[in-house]
C-alpha cells in the first residue's frame, strides 16, 4: 500500500481544485468539525486565488452543538482573518422536519433541506462550486445501504448539478484517521484535533421521534454535559440520546412522568464500520448520569448503551 504523506496529498489536491475552479468562484460548507475545516485549508493553497473566490459558510441548521456557530466564526476570524458567513435556516429546518419520526425519512428531509439553502447560498453568492467535507466512511455507509449519509450525493443517486452546481470533495478517499494526519500537518488547534466527530444532521440524528426546538434544546444541554464529563482516550465518540418513550420516576415523593436519555460511548476501528461500546469506570458513567438528572428538567432515567456496531450503528437515527 502507498505511504500516506499528507504534505503531498494536500498539495495534489489544491493542484486539482486548480483546474476545477478556472476563474469560477466556490463556497466551502464550513459545519465546525475539522473534516470541513481541513478542507478550506486545502483549496485556500490553489495558486493565484483572488479575493473573496472563496467563501467559507455555515448553514446554521439550529441543529448543532452549543455555541457551535460562534466558535467557529471566532476561529475563522483569528486563524484566516476572514469572515465566516453565517446562513440563518433554523425555522426552515424545524418546519421541514416537523412530524417526522421515522428515521430515514428524517435525514431526508434534512439533505433536501440542506442542499435546498446551499442552492439558494451558492446563487446568492454567484458561486459554481461547493466544497464539502465528505469521508471515505460516509461513503461506504451509503453505497453498503447502511445509511444514506446526508452529504454523500453521486452515490445516492443525486447529480449536484440538478442544484446548479459541483461538488469537490478532497478528503473522499481517506478515513477519519487519515483526515486527522492532515489536520495535524496543517497545524490545525490541538483542541479541534481532539474534537469529537459531530455529524452534519447534527442532533436529527440524537433524538427518537420528533426533532421540536424544545427536544432539541434539551439534549444540546445533555451533550454539552457529557463532553465535558466524559473523557477517556479510547474514547472516539460519546454522546447523549433523547429517546421518544415517555415513563415513570420519582419527583418530591411524587410520581411524575419523564424523559429517557441513553449514554452511546464508543470507542471506534479505523474504518468506521465497526464500533464498540467504551468499558468506562462505572463512578465515571455513575457521575454524568447523576449530572444529567439534576441539570436537565424532565429527565427521570438515565441508560448506557453496551451493544456493538453492527448490529447497532453509532448514531440512533
Ligand atoms: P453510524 O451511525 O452510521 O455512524 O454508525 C458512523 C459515523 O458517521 C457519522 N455520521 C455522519 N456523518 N453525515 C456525516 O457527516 C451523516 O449523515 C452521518 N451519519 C452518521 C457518525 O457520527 C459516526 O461517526
Amino acid at each position: 500500500m502507498e505511504r500516506f504523506e499528507p504534505k503531498k496529498f494536500i498539495l495534489k489536491k489544491a493542484g486539482a481544485f486548480k483546474s476545477l475552479l478556472e476563474g469560477k468562484r466556490a463556497i466551502v460548507a464550513v459545519s465546525g468539525g475539522i473534516d470541513s475545516l481541513v478542507c478550506y485549508e486545502i483549496v485556500k493553497k490553489t495558486p493565484k486565488i483572488e479575493e473573496n473566490q472563496i467563501i467559507p459558510l455555515m448553514i446554521d441548521t439550529g441543529l448543532m452543538r452549543e455555541n457551535e456557530v460562534k466558535t467557529t466564526q471566532e476561529l475563522f476570524q483569528k486563524r484566516y482573518n476572514v469572515e465566516l458567513q453565517k446562513w440563518d435556516r433554523q425555522e426552515d429546518f424545524f418546519s421541514a422536519l416537523k412530524g417526522i419520526v421515522n428515521p430515514q425519512e428524517k435525514r431526508k428531509v434534512f439533505r433536501e433541506t440542506f442542499y435546498k439553502n446551499i442552492s439558494q447560498a451558492m446563487r446568492s453568492y454567484s458561486a459554481e462550486i461547493l466544497v464539502q467535507g465528505t469521508i471515505l466512511s460516509d461513503v461506504i455507509e451509503t453505497q453498503k445501504g447502511i445509511k444514506i449519509h446526508f452529504n454523500v450525493l453521486y452515490e445516492a443517486g443525486i447529480n449536484p448539478l440538478n442544484y446548479g452546481f459541483q461538488v469537490f470533495e478532497p478528503l473522499k478517499e481517506l478515513t477519519k484517521t487519515r483526515v486527522r494526519m492532515l489536520a495535524k500537518a496543517l497545524t490545525l488547534p490541538p483542541k479541534l484535533l481532539k474534537m469529537q466527530p459531530f455529524p452534519g444532521p447534527g442532533f436529527a440524528l440524537r433524538i427518537t421521534g420528533e426533532v421540536t426546538e424544545e427536544r432539541v434544546e434539551k439534549i444540546r444541554k445533555a451533550t454539552s454535559i457529557v463532553e465535558s464529563e466524559l473523557t477517556s482516550p479510547k474514547l472516539f465518540q460519546g454522546f447523549p440520546v433523547l429517546l421518544v418513550d415517555k415513563v415513570t420516576g420519582i419527583q418530591n415523593e411524587s410520581s411524575i412522568i419523564g424523559d429517557i436519555i441513553v449514554l452511546r460511548i464508543v470507542e471506534a476501528s479505523k474504518d468506521l464500520l465497526t464500533a464498540k461500546s467504551l468499558k468506562l469506570p462505572w463512578q465515571k458513567i455513575e457521575k454524568v448520569a447523576k449530572k444529567l438528572l439534576k441539570e436537565i428538567p424532565g429527565v427521570v432515567r438515565v441508560l448506557y448503551d453496551i451493544t456493538e456496531k453492527p448490529p447497532a450503528t453509532i448514531e440512533y437515527v
